[in-house]
């Protein structure tokens, strides 16, 4: 019966929350919107759910992301091709018909957002996205964004740090489609929090970080921009480290860098998976690296 139960309240709050977050993850006060667009519902109050922060338990998700499993992830042809007005309404210009800045910062492997939630008002002036291979996970993010922006409607953006009108998700597999989303050097910061480990020999093709792929980050990265690293694995420190000290566009950042660097304190405990290791009293690898000029081609 208790099984009944979990599973009747699952459907009902998955109801609830996939019935309106099409609309409210596109409007910057999802209040507003709230008013006329509350589905009815018998076990949760539904107005109440929209504007809670999301329940984890509700959105369930393999373990792990099958990277070859991104075929119903939309992708821009190129970058200028990218509709971010629906990512961050409260930044376009619709007299303009354009968007007042552009995204700086990437996490990449978001997983459940506290890297985003814990940036948002650190850099109020800079927009931040999280990329997600996962459905569900994608959604338990755009979920808590809509809330942190209804909670949190009354600031003022160009005043008060606490907007979250600076955040977004999307949906993607920065393996293949980075370069489809950013300019080249429009990036300052990306992050690789925690990713997976992909622990098989076989599965390394999987790993987030490679050559070709630092070469494809390195382009999106600006002169000076930061690759920012953690991992509770040794073994994939020392992967990812190896492959950014051999890479001719990266140098890496000393300790004395790390301690002063605010993101880089920031991200230790910032994410779900920071946070469980730190429970389990588990070890934390850090790197971080500077992408370097362009070669000069004489
Ligand atoms: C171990 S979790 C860490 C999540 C989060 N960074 C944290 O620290 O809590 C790794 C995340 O990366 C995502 N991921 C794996 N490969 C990806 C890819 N190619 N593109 C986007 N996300 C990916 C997974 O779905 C998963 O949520």
């Amino acid at each position: 019966m208790k099984f009944q139960k979990t599973n009747d309240e699952r459907k009902e709050y998955r109801d609830i929350r996939d019935s309106t977050r099409s609309k409210l993850k596109y409007v910057k006060n999802a209040n507003e919107v709230l008013k006329d667009a509350t589905p009815e519902a018998k076990i949760f109050n539904a107005e109440k759910v929209l504007v809670e922060l999301p329940k984890k338990r509700f959105y369930r998700q393999r373990a792990h992301a099958n990277i070859f499993s991104d075929k119903s992830a939309p992708y821009p042809v190129a970058p200028q091709e990218m509709d971010w007005s629906q990512l961050y309404p409260a930044y376009y210009d619709a007299e303009k018909k354009e968007m007042t800045k552009k995204v700086t910062i990437a996490d990449i492997g978001c997983g459940y957002g506290g890297l985003l939630a814990e940036l948002a008002p650190v850099f109020p002036k800079s927009l931040i996205l999280g990329m997600e291979i996962r459905m569900q996970v994608t959604s338990y993010v755009e979920d808590r964004i809509i809330a942190l922006r209804a909670q949190n409607a009354e600031a003022d953006i160009e005043t008060d740090s606490n907007h979250y009108q600076n955040i977004s998700v999307l949906r993607g597999n920065a393996m293949k489609f980075m370069n489809n989303f950013f300019e080249k050097g429009q990036l300052e910061k990306i992050f690789f929090m925690f990713p997976d480990p992909c622990f098989k020999k076989k599965k390394f093709k999987a790993r987030i970080i490679s050559n070709t792929l630092l070469t494809e980050y390195a382009h999106s990265l600006k002169e000076g921009g930061i690759i920012y690293t953690i991992t509770d694995v040794e073994d994939l420190h020392i992967w990812m480290r190896t492959h950014l000290e051999e890479h001719p566009l990266f140098e890496r950042l000393d300790e004395d860098w790390e301690k002063t660097d605010v993101s880089c304190q920031l991200m230790i405990n910032a994410t779900e998976e920071g946070q469980k290791v730190e429970r389990n009293k588990g070890s934390k690898w850090i790197a971080c690296f500077r992408r370097l000029p362009d070669p000069v081609i004489i």
